[in-house]
């Protein structure tokens, strides 16, 4: 994460007539008290709220990726504790984003439609960040990147994300490392009969990392919070596309997609498919801690 501030706080403190560093200066809040811009002319009431709620997610994103960055390096190190550490935030700050979302329900459909056509063909199809942030965790999808094709600033990025490893890459190299059998979930021709021979080959590899829980603790721990982060994201979907509803009913997007009908065909998509579907081939302990008769 950039950071390019460091060691000129007394020049920034005297931008503001302060002689040293202050609250102000430091955290830049006068520039972004500027950072709104509302399209509609007069402002509606309502549009400095959508325009500060998509801001407030587009800094958690940024942070996200900071912290899903340096988990990689931290697991291409073998560090997995302080991996989960830092993923373990990652998830506090999705619970505040699943959450935040509802801020949105206090403006009315009508209050909405006010500046809604000022914003075409702006949507959040576009954020460059949230594809970030899918791909980082594992969601690669060549089409959904054709999209941003012309898009001088975002393209670049996303096809480093792209091309570079994800979470579940990290992930399973170190679980390789402990012997787990993890054949290469990706570059799958979904015609290739071998490609689900090589998923039920992770799938039973990772049984293990349930059933010998207390043997593989720190990485089992690991696996619990990637599935929380597959969960936050889901709810996200889940909560956004409701809300869409609710706020703009089976209207198409300003993107142009069809909207509602788009957003709840992606409800199912999953970053660490496989985790979730080990829970489904686990089956009863020899000695089961379940209620005795
Ligand atoms: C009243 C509020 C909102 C409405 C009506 C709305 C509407 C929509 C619609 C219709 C789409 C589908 C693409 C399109 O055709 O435009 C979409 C996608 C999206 N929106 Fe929103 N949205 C709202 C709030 C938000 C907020 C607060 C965020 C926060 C970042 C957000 C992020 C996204 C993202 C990331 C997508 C892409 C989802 C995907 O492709 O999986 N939206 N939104």
């Amino acid at each position: 994460m950039s950071c390019p501030i460091s060691g000129n706080e007394k020049e920034e403190g005297k931008q503001y007539g302060h002689s040293s560093l202050s609250y102000n200066s430091y955290l830049k809040v006068p520039e972004l008290k500027n950072l709104q811009i509302c399209q509609s002319n007069p402002a509606h009431h309502d549009e400095p709220l959508f325009i500060v709620i998509h801001q407030t997610y587009e800094l958690w994103f940024k942070l996200i990726l900071h912290e899903i960055d340096e988990t990689m390096k931290l697991l291409a190190d073998d560090r997995v504790k302080r991996a989960t550490h830092f993923l373990r935030r990652v998830v506090a700050i999705m619970k505040v984003l699943v959450n935040q979302i509802h801020i949105l329900e206090t403006m009315s459909p009508q209050d909405f439609l006010g500046f809604r056509n000022n914003l075409n063909p702006a949507s959040g199809f576009q954020s460059t960040q949230f594809r970030e942030l899918e791909m980082a965790c594992g969601l690669k999808d060549k089409q959904l990147l054709e999209h941003f094709k012309n898009d001088e600033i975002a393209y670049p990025e996303l096809m480093k994300r792209y091309e570079s490893h994800t979470l579940q890459d990290a992930y399973y190299a170190v679980l390789r490392k402990q012997g787990f059998d993890l054949p290469q979930p990706y570059d799958i021709d979904e015609s290739d009969p071998k490609s689900s021979e090589r998923e039920d080959k992770r799938i039973q590899s990772l049984r293990k990392l349930y059933e010998d829980s207390e043997k593989y603790a720190d990485l089992n721990d690991l696996a619990e919070v990637l599935i929380d982060i597959d969960e936050q994201i889901s709810l996200w979907r889940v909560n956004h596309v409701t809300v869409v509803e609710r706020v703009i009913g089976f209207k198409r997007g300003t993107g142009g997609s069809e909207g509602v009908g788009y957003l709840r065909s992606t409800l199912h998509k999953r970053c660490f498919p496989d985790l979730w579907k080990v829970r489904t081939v686990l089956e009863v302990p020899a000695i089961s801690c379940g209620p005795t008769k």
